[in-house]
């Protein structure tokens, strides 16, 4: 059974997760976090690049997506702290991911990238001007 917050092991590993939309930032903390030695980023995206599937395939995504989520909830099991690059925009998506981490006897570190409209098209635009965001990535 599941533990409450504060019966959690004090050597639990921690998973990281985010939530925000396109351009919102994620990548950027996901990739600091893992400089500062927070834990292993996974990030279907990069994955999905490297085997040269393209971004259209969202098919194939969403099975690498679920594939690389059950290799986080493996680290996490073996105590190794995760940073899961998701957006995790929809309820029911988050709901999934703290119960699963709770499951592993895993902390929680949960970020929100709740920015204005406006700020969110200027960050996608200065990340590559004038390119769709299929080639963009
Ligand atoms: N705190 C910040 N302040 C200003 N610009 C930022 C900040 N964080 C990220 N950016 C810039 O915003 C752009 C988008 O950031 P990033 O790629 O990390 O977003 P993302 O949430 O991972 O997007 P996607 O969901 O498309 O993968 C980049 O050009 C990045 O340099
Ligand atoms: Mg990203």
């Amino acid at each position: 059974m599941a533990h409450e917050p504060d019966e959690r092991r004090s050597d639990a590993a921690t998973l990281t997760l985010f939530c925000g939309l396109p351009g919102s930032g994620k990548t950027t903390l996901a990739r600091r976090l893992e400089r500062e030695g927070k834990g292993v980023r996974i990030c279907t995206d990069e994955w999905q690049a490297e085997l040269g599937v393209t971004f259209t395939d969202e098919d194939f995504h969403e099975r690498l997506q679920a594939l690389l989520y059950r290799h986080a909830l493996d680290l996490l099991r073996a105590g190794c702290d995760v940073i899961l690059e998701d957006g995790l925009w929809r309820a029911e998506e988050r709901t999934e991911k703290f119960r699963d981490a709770r499951r592993c006897d895993a902390r929680i570190e949960f970020h929100v990238f709740d920015l204005p409209q406006e700020e969110l098209w200027l960050r996608l635009e200065s990340r590559t001007p004038s390119a769709p965001r299929e080639r963009r990535r």
